[in-house]
């Protein structure tokens, strides 16, 4: 309980939430109606029956038909304003929003109308916000590049790129050139690995992508070369809880590995990945890790400083949260 209190009024930051992740089922039938698009399932409570994963595909699978829905400026917009919104009473003072333009210019919705009506809701929120453009991984690079290209007249719009999706099969250096190119660009750099992923994809985002931080990256354990390497470059992990058990990547909380993460000395965050699908917002997170699990008052603060450090705010308004 005192706990629940502390981790609601903690000042905290999220590095890890993919917009179309926040999609709640009242807003998908909301915006399909609204968009005369009709649905696979009859009722909101049909939909969210539907939300019982067994891996990353399987959800990944659920996650693009939800996001189906999006089709104008305005329901970008709408979706974006909900999640910060949510965000916000979440004492989340700053957010880092991933966003998937292929899932939508796939599907013939303009580059421009996605980043457009995600901006202006990041403008308008009521705390710090800004946006990481991600490639999904089961495409090609080519595609890849070619959407870095169509993000080019928008580059004041997002501050970094990102890589997610479909994790095994498609490793980090299949993306070489494309991140090559935006850190050219000036644009800072993440990427999901070690969710689904061995730990040589975790090395290979780190030294292939040079990548700045990394997300889930909860396989380090298993390559005690890389956990010391991790540690001394000070990468932080984006860790979401909920998505791991929700995934199977552990089988339940008190399996999971962020107490062992944070001995380790390495800068780990928490952070709520997808909540409209895996069942929590951040402070859910939070709640729900240090309830399983051998976690203090101490760690919560130490998450908390941790988000703030990793974040890619500049230096100033960084010494103003910490
Ligand atoms: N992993 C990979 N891709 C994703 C995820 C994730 O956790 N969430 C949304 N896209
Ligand atoms: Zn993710």
């Amino acid at each position: 309980e005192q706990l629940r209190n502390i981790v609601q009024g903690m000042p905290k930051a999220e590095l890890h939430i993919h917009i179309e992740g926040s999609l709640e089922p009242e807003l998908i039938f909301a915006l399909a109606q609204r968009n005369s698009v009709s649905l696979a399932y009859p009722s909101v409570e049909a939909l969210r029956q539907a939300y019982a994963f067994t891996d990353l595909q399987s959800f990944l699978d659920i996650y693009y038909a939800g996001a189906s829905v999006l089709l104008t400026e305005q329901d970008f917009y709408d979706m974006t304003a909900a999640y910060l919104k949510r965000a916000h009473a979440d004492s989340v003072r700053h957010a880092e929003i991933f966003f998937d333009p292929q899932t939508h210019t796939a599907r013939g919705v303009p580059f421009e109308t996605v980043i457009n009506g995600i901006w202006r809701a990041c403008q308008d929120a009521p705390i710090s916000a800004s946006l990481i453009m991600c490639f999904l991984r089961h495409l090609s690079e080519d595609e890849a590049l070619d959407t870095l290209e169509q993000a080019q007249p928008f580059l004041d719009k997002f501050i970094g790129v990102g890589l997610d999706s479909s994790e095994v099969g498609h490793p980090p250096e299949k993306f070489r050139r494309v991140f090559e190119r935006a850190r050219a660009l000036g644009l800072r750099l993440v990427a999901h690995a070690g969710e689904e992923g061995p730990p040589d994809y975790i090395t290979s985002a780190l030294e292939v992508l040079n990548v700045e931080r990394i997300d889930h990256g909860v396989r380090c354990l298993e390559d005690p070369v890389l956990v010391e390497c991790i540690k001394r470059e000070q990468i932080a992990l984006t860790v979401c809880p909920l998505s791991n058990i929700k995934l199977r990547v552990f089988d339940v909380m008190g399996e999971h590995n962020l107490r062992k993460l944070l001995d380790a000395g390495l800068k780990a965050t928490v952070n709520s990945d997808d909540p409209a699908y895996f069942g929590g917002y951040i402070n859910q997170n939070f709640v729900a890790a240090f309830e399983a699990l051998p976690l203090d008052a101490s760690h919560a603060k130490q998450l908390a400083r941790n988000s703030f450090e990793a974040s890619f705010i500049e230096p100033e308004q960084k010494r103003a949260f910490l």
